[in-house]
């Protein structure tokens, strides 16, 4: 029986105590604020900024949500980023991904200024993070570091594999392993024969995007398995890119999906806004 890793438990432990820092520097006169910008109609992009939303008002942030028309153009999704770049109440600023095909999404990320970056996505925060000399990690790389550290695992000298190489999951995930020790390998889909590579994991993370896609063969006996993938099935039903039934009695931990992963994303975000805040005013 592997260890079930609950990002919610996770999560809670980590904004009760962001709640009560930023009760602290709410009796300072400071109150952490994000901006989250969404352009379209994308429904899971509309979860997802709901989610964040509400994460800001658990934890007593100041929130504003911009919900920009489908045909929006780049001179004015950059004029809003203009304007909340200038803003002191606002200290995060969050331009939900994937953006409608017109516009350009590198260009929205080089605009946000990087000390309001809480994604961490502006190649100087990129650039950071490879140094090793960073404010701000991006945020799902960031919440599965935490859920590794919860599981007890040392990373240091272990086998990490990485499946997936986007710039927002597998290329940071891939470098904050290292920071740590671990020797990291990254798959895609030019791998040559995936499932040996995979089964030499001490520590696997998938973000590839398929469902199932790992299975069981792919994983060493009591490896740490995370899984970063959200995936609606024909039925409905919510599922990850590892099959977790076949994986979960061969992994020592693995994340369930949902309730991993997910929650430590937006408390990741919550971490970087408060982080920001605290920047903005010399803390
Ligand atoms: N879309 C999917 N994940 C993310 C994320 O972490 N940040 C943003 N801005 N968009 C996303």
């Amino acid at each position: 029986m592997a260890q079930i890793i609950s990002g919610k438990e996770v999560s809670k432990k980590l904004r009760a105590a962001m709640a009560e820092e930023t009760a602290a520097l709410k009796a300072e006169g400071i109150v952490p604020g994000l901006a989250v910008i969404l352009v379209g109609d994308d429904p899971a992009s509309q979860v997802y900024v709901r989610n964040k939303e509400r994460a800001c008002t658990e934890l007593g942030f100041y929130s504003e949500k911009h919900v920009l028309p489908a045909g929006t153009t780049q001179a004015e999704l950059l004029a809003l980023i203009d304007r909340l770049n200038a803003d002191p109440k606002i200290h995060g600023i969050l331009c939900q991904l994937p953006l409608p095909a017109h516009l350009d999404e590198q260009a929205v990320i080089e605009r946000i200024h990087p000390e309001k970056d809480v994604d961490a996505f502006h190649p100087a925060n990129v650039g950071r993070i490879m140094i090793g000399d960073y404010h701000y990690l991006p945020c799902t790389p960031a919440g599965i570091m935490e859920l590794i550290k919860e599981t007890g695992c040392e990373i240091a000298g272990k086998t990490c594999v990485v499946i997936g190489r986007s710039n927002i999951v597998g290329k940071p995930m891939a470098m904050l392993l290292l920071h740590q020790s671990g020797t990291v390998t990254i798959c895609h889909s030019k791998t040559r024969d995936l499932p040996e590579v995979a089964r030499r994991a001490d520590i696997l993370v998938v973000a590839i995007g398929k469902p199932k896609f790992v299975t069981a063969d792919m994983v060493k006996p009591g490896a740490v398995v995370i899984d970063v993938g959200i995936n609606r099935l024909p039925d409905g039903k919510l599922c990850g890119d590892v099959d977790y039934e076949a994986v979960e009695p061969i992994a020592s931990a693995i994340t369930p999906v949902p309730g991993g992963v997910g929650p430590m994303t937006i408390t990741m975000l919550m971490r970087n806004t408060l982080t920001a805040a605290k920047l903005a005013n010399g803390r």
